[in-house]
């Protein structure tokens, strides 16, 4: 257990969680700079001894769409593979996996939209056309042996179009699973969820296929982050997707900002009794550097405060203001 666990009563979810560390990936593509190689990979590097199930090193979309992931294989290549971490990156077409094929993930993260317009303004593509291009990758992922996770944008709210039809939602997954997905990733794209809708979301997603993985992604645009991942967890969810200093957002989302902040989502688990096996001390130190990593600075909540059992020396005054009073 950590310094930080204060659980008390019994738990009302899983014991066990998975985290998915997605800022090299959600992070740095929508920051201002250009990170260099070389300090990415010592990022990706210095999380890998973190304890995360999985790592998004980077993704393989086209460089004028996002320029600052334009690295990947070269990531890829030279990051350190650590022996309990499973490397993924994400994927929004065909020739995007044949570039991430090359590099040996151990999975990919294949994207598209619930809602036409997310989808076209990100991808430059109709739902239609991304829906027949991930069911070519899953085929084309499956016969190299490399196992898919579907993340769908925009699930729980579009910024353009609103409320999302959840039956549409679900019949989309649904598509993927059949199609050879083990996973999906349910994403929050522009913080629109709330708590009872998450729920609501993942009890219907695990009902309808109880055998695929599901991940929750969120972020924390209204604040609302942390409340629905606990939605999600209550519900049996045991894989979410956060950020080291609640970096991310999508260029293409407007509104959109940072992701659920990892320290933060672990940091919770931690208090409650949950299992993460992510070091937070060591996750705090990353998180400490990362002002220097984006050129800006990365205001982190936990970081500030430290964890909840982090005391503090009381003030001098106290000794001889109640001096004899017992
Ligand atoms: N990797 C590298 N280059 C790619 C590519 C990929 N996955 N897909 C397309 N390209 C290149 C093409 O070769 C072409 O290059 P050229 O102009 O030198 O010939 C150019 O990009 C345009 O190709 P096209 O098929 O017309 O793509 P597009 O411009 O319609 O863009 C996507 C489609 C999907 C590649 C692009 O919108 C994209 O990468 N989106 C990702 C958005 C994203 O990651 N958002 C945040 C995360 S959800
Ligand atoms: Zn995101």
């Amino acid at each position: 257990m950590s310094a930080a666990t204060c659980s008390t009563g019994a738990l009302r979810g899983p014991a066990r969680v998975e985290i998915n560390e997605v800022a090299p990936r959600d992070g740095l593509q929508i920051e201002p700079i250009v990170v260099p190689t070389d300090a990415k990979v010592a990022f990706v590097d210095a999380l890998s001894a973190c304890g995360f199930a999985r790592i998004e090193a980077t993704s393989f979309t086209s460089a004028r769409a996002i320029p600052a992931l334009a690295d990947a294989e070269a990531l890829m290549h030279r990051m350190q593979r650590h022996p309990g971490v499973r490397y993924t990156a994400l994927v929004p077409n065909l020739r995007g996996l044949e570039r991430a094929l090359s590099c040996r993930p151990d999975e990919v993260n294949l994207v598209m939209s619930a809602s036409e317009t997310h989808n076209r303004a990100n991808l430059r593509m109709t739902r239609q056309q991304s829906q027949a291009q991930l069911l070519a990758m899953i085929a084309e992922a499956g016969a190299a042996g490399v196992p898919v996770n579907v993340s769908l944008s925009t699930v729980f709210g579009c910024p353009f179009e609103g409320e999302v039809d959840v039956g549409a939602v679900m019949d989309l997954a649904a598509r993927f699973a059949d199609a050879g997905a083990a996973g999906i990733t349910l994403c929050d794209t522009t913080g629109m969820a709330y708590p009872n809708q998450v729920a609501a979301m993942c009890e219907r997603f695990q009902s309808k296929l109880p055998q695929t993985g599901l991940t929750i992604h969120l972020h924390n645009t209204r604040g609302m982050g942390l409340a629905n991942a606990v939605a999600a967890w209550e519900t049996g969810v045991t894989r979410f997707d956060a950020a080291a200093g609640g970096l991310g957002g999508c260029p293409y989302a407007p509104g959109a900002s940072g992701n659920v902040s990892t320290e933060d989502l672990v940091h919770m688990f931690d208090c409650m009794g949950v299992q993460t096996g992510v070091d937070l001390k060591a996750l705090l130190g990353i998180v400490g550097g990362m002002s220097g990593l984006v050129g800006r600075e990365v205001h982190s909540q936990l970081l500030s405060a430290g964890p909840r059992l982090r005391t503090h020396q009381a003030p001098a005054w106290l000794a001889e203001h109640f001096a004899g009073q017992g």
